[in-house]
């Protein structure tokens, strides 16, 4: 692995983004879409699912209403910058679990 061309690096939010897409990749595909770890997510979404930044909290959400935004993510009817590729890759049953894992979790108020 080379470093990158400072000069060619684009800076500002999307390049963190990028980055940070990229970290959350390699786990991907390290462990293969279906063993996908609840980790990646927490790397934006905040440890545990709780947010202490602009993204949203996951944590405490009912995991139906999970599951269903991000089957939307997936399918593309609810637009997204970051979620429909991340979830792209993942299975049904890979959102139920990762639904149900989240819906588990306590929310933010609790
Ligand atoms: C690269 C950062 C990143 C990662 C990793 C990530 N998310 Fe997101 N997530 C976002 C962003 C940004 C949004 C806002 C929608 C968009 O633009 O994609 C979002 C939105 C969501 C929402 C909608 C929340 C709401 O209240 O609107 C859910 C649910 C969600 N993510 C769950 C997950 C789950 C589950 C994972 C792990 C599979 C995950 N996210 C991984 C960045 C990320």
């Amino acid at each position: 692995m080379t470093c990158p061309d400072p000069d060619r690096v684009h800076h500002g939010v999307f390049a963190i983004i990028a980055s940070v897409l990229a970290s959350a990749g390699i786990a991907w595909a390290a462990d293969g879409p279906r063993s996908v770890t609840v980790e990646a997510c927490t790397t934006c979404h905040g440890p545990g699912g709780i947010s202490h930044g602009t993204m949203p909290t996951i944590a405490g959400m009912d995991s139906e209403t999970l599951a269903e935004v991000l089957l939307a993510f997936r399918d593309g009817s609810l637009e997204s910058t970051v979620m429909g590729r991340l979830v792209g890759p993942l299975s049904d049953e890979d959102i139920a679990g990762i639904a149900a894992y989240f819906a588990a979790l306590p929310g933010a108020d609790q």
